[in-house]
């Protein structure tokens, strides 16, 4: 099974470079299951109704979220119903929508968990008890796994990839919006890399407008943050997992710039 994961898909820049990547990698590399971070896809805060219709309608299978998921109202109209996308499965009991779920696509079928870190973020239950909880309602068939790990700092990521070496088949960070370029396979076999890096302007802060940032930086005052207008960068993993043991062959990593972007 061939996993493509693309991270965080920032504002309408992101979902531009969406459309004009995704048809590409799906021709080069044929994956059997496209999965996204939506939590920055509508204006850089949360996701809409007809942008998650939107990725879905590019082939999109499934939808990973993080601590922007109720930046829009509207969520809350929808995501009940929306069986393919995913919010921090260590939010508050009886909160909204899924925290994990079964993705099928092209007769194959990938349980993908949303959990959020702790540190450097609002506090909520612990993501490794959480995670634990999760995996023991799994039905032993279970074979494919796939944890985005939606968290700030590099050590509780990395914590969380030995934590859950041997028993998912991937562990993807995802929230930082900047590439690591640690991807490889733990010895138990799960796939593993700290930040995938985001989908977006490529000339802001972490997607937006620069001049905003950098005068709140600057002064401290309170500035109103827009998502930049220019080109876009795209990052993304591609991960081999194998059929047999659902442990991964192998993880590469994707980073292609607009500029650079040779449509062939
Ligand atoms: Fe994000
Ligand atoms: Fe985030």
């Amino acid at each position: 099974m061939k996993i493509l994961f693309i991270g965080d898909i920032v504002g309408s820049v992101g979902r531009k470079a969406l459309k004009e990547v995704l048809p590409i990698l799906k021709a080069r590399h044929q994956p059997t299951m496209i999965i996204a971070n939506g939590e920055n896809a509508a204006a850089g805060r949360g996701i809409t109704k007809q942008i998650a219709k939107e990725m879905f309608d590019m082939g999109i299978h499934g939808i990973t979220l993080g601590n922007h998921t109720w930046d829009q109202k509207e969520i809350f109209d929808f995501i009940d119903d929306e069986r393919r996308m995913v919010r921090p499965a260590n939010f508050p009991e009886g909160t909204p929508g899924l925290g994990w779920t079964t993705i099928k696509a092209n007769g194959k079928e990938l349980v993908i968990i949303n959990i959020q870190g702790r540190t450097f973020l609002p506090p909520l239950d612990c993501p490794f008890q959480t995670v634990d909880y999760i995996l023991e309602q799994l039905d032993h068939r279970d074979r494919f796994i796939l944890v985005d790990f939606h968290a700030e700092a590099t050590s509780e990521k990395i914590s969380m990839g030995w934590h859950l070496d041997g028993k998912v088949s991937v562990v993807v960070g995802t929230h930082t919006h900047v590439q690591s370029h640690d991807e490889r396979v733990l010895p138990q076999g799960t796939a593993y890399v700290t930040d995938v890096g985001m989908v977006g302007p490529r000339d802001g802060v972490l997607g937006m407008e620069k001049t905003a940032v950098l005068q709140r930086f600057r002064t401290s005052l309170p500035v109103r943050f827009v998502v930049d207008e220019g080109k876009w960068h795209f990052h993304a993993v591609l991960i081999d997992v194998d059929e047999q043991t659902g442990f991964s062959k192998s993880i590469q990593l994707v980073r292609l710039f607009e500029d650079e972007f040779i449509m062939s």
